[in-house]
């Protein structure tokens, strides 16, 4: 069900720093900074060739990071972002599994202007989870391995000359075709 990781959000307690570290420190793309008050947070993103990581910073005393902060002073990982094609079957098929939405039920417009919503930590291996819709094609686009399997083949050595594998030979041939976006710097829309 769930496609490509979209994006790793870090929140921090100062973002203009956190900008500097993956800017200067680290020499990344960094996109400026943006509010998002429906979610009570400023994001910069990280573009990096194969995924995006999104800096968090708290907006407004009731922004949901705050208590998330109080905890990790430092900051910290806040959540994983997977892509979906159709978020509210997603949704459903998740809740259906037993787990539970974290905030909102309905699916909120996200920095991408894509709808977004979370599931809680307790039911995701410790790890707040967002989804994202991304339009179908979009994904598809985005498939980045054409193929990957094992390929077995009958080795032409005879038996004898294998310890414990009776003559067969194992050959991995893993072709990955990988498809890196020409542009990752703002070109959602
Ligand atoms: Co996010």
């Amino acid at each position: 069900m769930i496609g490509n990781l979209n994006h790793i959000a870090i929140a921090v307690p100062d973002l203009d720093a956190a900008i500097h570290q993956y800017q200067v420190v680290f020499g990344a793309f960094v996109t400026s900074p943006q509010d998002l008050p429906d979610h009570g947070v400023r994001v910069a993103m990280v573009n990096l060739p194969n995924t995006k990581i999104e800096l968090i910073t708290p907006l407004g005393d009731n922004s949901p990071l705050q208590k998330f902060l109080q905890k990790n002073p430092l900051g910290g990982v806040h959540h994983l972002c997977y892509e979906v094609s159709d978020i509210l079957k997603a949704r459903d098929q998740l809740i259906a599994a037993g787990l539970e939405v974290a905030g909102d039920y309905d699916p909120k417009i996200g920095y991408h202007k894509h709808p977004v919503l979370f599931f809680h930590p307790k039911d995701c291996l410790g790890v707040l989870i967002e989804l994202e819709e991304i339009p179908a094609l979009k994904m598809k686009e985005r498939v980045g391995i054409e193929r990957i399997g094992p390929i077995h083949t009958i080795s032409k050595t005879t038996a004898g000359s294998f310890q414990g594998v009776e003559g067969i030979g194992i050959g991995i041939e893993v072709d990955f075709k990988r498809k890196t976006p020409t542009d990752n710097k703002e070109s959602e829309d």
